[in-house]
């Protein structure tokens, strides 16, 4: 949720920390603020808003860290804004994360004479450091000492004034080293400091890293302070290119322009045309594969929207019932799985503190467990028995666009997989299947080139007041994709609905002008049904407008506005119609004046519960 950027190093710490926020600004904007030390004092500079109104002022000093926050505890104030600092300003603190017994220790530091000047969970952790430190007059033992009594998620990363070295550490929150020359840095993301270095560690749960200019050290809470831990040094290969916005005016817009591209990684090495075979290893038995009787498919957002894609594929190929559910459900619902169970879950950032809870408690039941995951390295990658990334490249925008189509494309090849492996297709239906795929980048190409005609349609309807998405079978996950986009960066309300429900509901609000969007795609086996709703919904008024990859009498007839796709069997539906919905829910965002990438009470990846 918040950005982590910290440095150490020969060069002066502030214009590297700054950078680095501005690249994770899209992780939480709420607040900002700054710590570096100076002739042996701690420099604060923090404001409430974004990290722009930090630049006014330049903090010297070669060790710092810096932070931009997504309020948990307590408002978006100066004062909440991270760093903290202990009550003798020695030690500076920042943190991503949730301690969840904070009151109980801030109760117990109060009794201990100390004072709090923030509402935030973080304050009382810094404090709690300086009382073990006051105890050791040791960074490393205070920071074990504190997380020892601490119950929660963190990413953290804190220095003393009187010691040039930062302490970090992570239990739920991602963090990274990155390694330079005569400097080192540490992040949440290693977007922060992808001008410097390439060089990384990543971080795992309960690791413990002691950074200096020259050198680090990581080690682990779960071992003796003396022993140090191996972490394998990793070389970062996407560009830099993919964390700018390259002359889009956001990064939505470069998102959703460049999803040729990012389906073409995902596709990528991954069929072989010749010989019609699926190059996508699931590493799960084939015994286990062959006698599956139920998967269950656990995400939160966007990607539980792709879930739905993930069942209709799944249970059409292999005739297994698949579950959806939401992760901050399905952790909580005591889940009905075991040993004979697969459990997939699906996640941008690989860091969803719901998913990854879910996965750990599917684990914790026996189950065996695949991801469908974009962030390489991330927690759930690293934990999954199995996983197919979707490669689809660092995504910004706070708004999931190339994402939602990568996990499409992927959980396409992850069913045709098992439906080999358990001999539920023939070797030509599987071969008929990538073919198609194949088509994607070139697909998505001709949707994109619609973007004027749908930019007039947003502005036909930017002043509605709530807006239904309709759709069925395969095209229900669609319409809900849809109506997240519109409400998440329009700020207009809107709804999905399984088209056959309005009628028994929904449809009361309809009345002369509301906008209703919906899908009319030649190969989908419910083609008819849709256009009956479009007519119930025309009869009583509504501003209809079609994801249509083909015009007649009765489209034109019923339909305001025309959003035109190209035909595509019903696989490949859901991306080939979210596209003109990610820029119908854009352009109506922009015509409104929205902030497009930093939605109001959003944050990317939300790794908190
Ligand atoms: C919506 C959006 C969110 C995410 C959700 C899950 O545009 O981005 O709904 O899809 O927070 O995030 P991941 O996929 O990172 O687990």
């Amino acid at each position: 949720m918040c950005g982590i950027t910290a440095y150490v190093g020969d060069g002066q710490a502030y214009p590297y920390l700054l950078k680095g926020l501005e690249r994770l600004e899209y992780r939480g904007y709420d607040s900002a603020g700054v710590a570096t030390v100076n002739n042996g004092q701690v420099q604060l500079h923090k404001t409430p808003g974004k990290v722009e109104q930090l630049k006014s002022t330049v903090l010297p000093g070669k060790i710092g860290i810096s932070h931009t926050r997504w309020a948990t505890h307590g408002p978006p104030t100066k004062d909440n804004a991270h760093p903290h600092l202990c009550q003798t300003n020695s030690i500076a603190l920042v943190h991503n994360g949730i301690i969840e017994n904070y009151a109980q220790l801030r109760g117990q530091l109060q009794e201990k004479g100390y004072t709090f000047k923030s509402d935030t969970d973080t304050e009382v952790l810094v404090q709690l450091m300086n009382y073990y430190y006051g105890k050791t007059y040791n960074m490393e033992m205070a920071l074990r000492k504190a997380l020892h009594d601490v119950v929660g998620a963190y990413g953290i990363v804190a220095f003393h004034k009187d010691d040039p070295r930062l302490y970090a550490a992570r239990k739920g929150s991602p963090l990274v080293v990155g390694i330079g020359d005569n400097e080192n840095f540490v992040a949440s993301d290693p977007a922060a400091f992808l001008d410097s270095t390439r060089r990384v560690l990543y971080l795992e749960d309960e690791d413990i890293a002691v950074v200096s200019k020259n050198d680090y050290e990581i080690k682990s809470l779960c071992v003796g302070e003396e022993e140090c831990v191996h972490r394998t040094e990793e070389s970062i290969d996407w560009d830099l290119s993919s964390v700018e916005k390259n002359g889009f005016e956001h990064f939505m817009l470069k998102e959703i322009m460049e999803q040729p591209e990012s389906l073409k990684h995902c596709l990528a090495g991954r069929i072989d045309l010749t010989t019609g075979g699926i190059k996508v290893t699931i590493d799960l038995p084939e015994h286990f594969v062959k006698r599956l009787s139920k998967i269950s498919i656990v995400a939160c957002g966007t990607s539980s929207y792709a879930a739905y894609v993930g069942k209709y594929l799944i249970e059409k190929y292999s005739r297994i019932p698949v579950e959806v559910d939401v992760a901050s459900e399905w952790r909580y619902k005591n889940p009905i799985v075991g040993p004979e169970d697969l459990v997939i879950v699906i996640s941008q950032s690989g860091e969803t503190a719901d998913t990854l809870a879910a996965l750990r408690e599917a684990k914790k039941q026996g189950a065996r467990s695949l991801g469908v995951i974009n962030v390489v390295g991330s927690s759930m990658a690293r934990e999954v028995d199995s996983g197919i990334y979707i490669h689809a490249g660092p995504e910004i925008g706070v708004a999931s666009t190339k994402a939602f189509t990568g996990q499409v494309v992927a959980l396409n090849f992850l069913a045709l997989r098992l439906a080999e492996m358990r001999k539920d297709l023939r070797h030509e239906e599987v071969l008929l299947a990538i073919q198609e795929l194949e088509k994607t980048p070139e697909l998505v190409t001709s949707c994109l080139k619609e973007a004027p005609e749908i930019k007039e349609v947003a502005s036909q309807i930017k002043d509605a007041k709530s807006v239904f998405f309709i759709g069925r079978g395969v095209n229900l996950a669609t319409a809900m994709e849809g109506a997240l986009k519109l409400k998440e960066i329009s700020y207009i309300h809107s709804e999905f609905f399984p088209a056959g429900e309005m009628k028994h509901g929904p449809i009361a609000l309809l009345e002369p002008g509301f906008p209703v969007v919906t899908f009319v795609n030649k190969n989908d086996p419910m083609y008819e049904k849709n256009l009956s709703s479009i007519q119930e919904a025309k009869a009583r008024g509504a501003f209809i407008i079609a994801v249509a990859d083909h015009v007649d009498a009765v489209l034109t007839s019923n339909a305001d506005a025309i959003l035109h796709v190209p035909t595509v069997p019903d696989i490949l539906q859901p991306i080939i119609n979210v596209i003109p919905l990610q820029l119908l829910a854009y352009y109506v965002a922009l015509a409104r004046g929205c902030e497009i990438d930093q939605p109001r009470n959003l944050a990317k990846s939300v790794t908190v519960e």
